[in-house]
Order: structure tokens, then sequence, then C-alpha cells
């Protein structure tokens, strides 16, 4: 199936000159959702994978499916003050400040292996600090898996050293 022509490019949002990769048009098609979370589980189908991590909140989207289908369980990575144990912190830059993402501090377990999954890869700014809070709890990073990848903003430079997987690139 053409899974990028399933994805819904709205000019101009959230601001002038971006053009927003809109998922929940493929999200939508049962037939769709379900090849790009195989295809997407595929890529894992050789290594272990205890955890898969995703950011709030389009990682929930593909990261939980992903873990369903690889039988490994979900952590999520949230905002500031969702949560509710205790936490590890990561801030990261944004074009105007900064955001905070939060893990539970009991999420991972040391030497646990950890898949990464988010449905965008742009700048790389949130995957990075996902991928530095997994690391600080001890969990050993097996992969970094993505729905569609901006090749062009060249996220994947800030997660040298790891394996990156993406379904579609742009
Ligand atoms: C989007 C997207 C990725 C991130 C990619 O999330 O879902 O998580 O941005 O951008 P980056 O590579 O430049 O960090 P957003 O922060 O808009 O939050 P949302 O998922 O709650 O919409």
């Amino acid at each position: 199936m053409d899974l990028k022509s399933k994805i819904r490019e709205i000019p101009d949002f959230p601001k002038e000159g971006i053009g927003f990769k809109d998922i929940t048009t493929l999200l939508q098609e049962g037939p769709a959702f379900k090849e790009a979370i195989d295809k997407m589980a595929e890529f894992c189908k050789d290594r272990q994978v205890d955890v898969v991590v995703g950011p709030e909140a389009r990682g929930f989207l593909i990261g939980a499916p992903l873990a369903y289908s690889l039988g490994a369980g979900f952590v999520p990575v949230r905002k500031s003050g969702k949560l509710p144990g205790e936490v590890v912190e990561a801030t990261y830059e944004l074009e105007y400040g900064n955001d905070t993402l939060q893990i539970h501090k009991d999420a991972i377990k040391p030497g646990q292996k950890v898949l990464v999954a988010d449905d965008l890869l742009a700048t790389g700014g949130t995957v990075k600090s996902t991928v530095d809070l997994v690391t600080e709890l001890g969990g050993e990073i097996i992969g970094v898996a993505f729905l569609i990848e901006l090749t062009f903003l060249d996220g994947r430079k800030k997660l040298e050293g790891h394996e990156i997987f993406s379904l579609l690139e742009y």
C-alpha cells in the first residue's frame, strides 16, 4: 500500500511556511494503520525488545500498538506535571523557549532493552531527550523507530550511535 498517500499535508500549520504531516488520516484507516505498525515491528523482528518508550502525545499512537505487536511493555514519556509517581526529567530547546519531558523513575529497569518510538523525526529534540531519560535509568537503547522522518531537518545527527528506522522519508 502507498502509505504516504494516506498522510494528509496541511499547508501553513501550525504556522506559515510549515507543511504539517497529518497522520490522523492514516490512523483512521484500519488497513493502513495495521500495515504501518506491522512494518515498524518488522524492524525489530530479530531483536529482543522488553519495553517500547514513546513521547506524548503522538508517540503514544505509534508506540503503544507497536509494543502490543512485539509483546513488549509500553512506557510513556510525558510533558511536565502529568506523571503521578517519582520522575526524572530532561529539558530540550524548542524554536522559542524550551520544554520538559518526564519519565517514571521505576519504569525502566537497568539493562532492559528499549525501543524508542515516535510518529515523527523532525529536529530530533524530542526523541534525543527521550533517549537520554531511558539511558539515565539504565535502559539499553536497541533502536529508534519513526513512522515519518523529515530528512531535510537532519534530526538524525542528534541520535548518532543509535540505529534508526524510519518507515516514510520526506
Ligand atoms: C511532535 C511529534 C514529535 C516531535 C518531533 O510532537 O509528534 O514528537 O514533535 O519534533 P522534533 O524532532 O523537532 O522534536 P509535539 O511536540 O508537537 O507534541 P504532540 O505529539 O503532543 O503533538
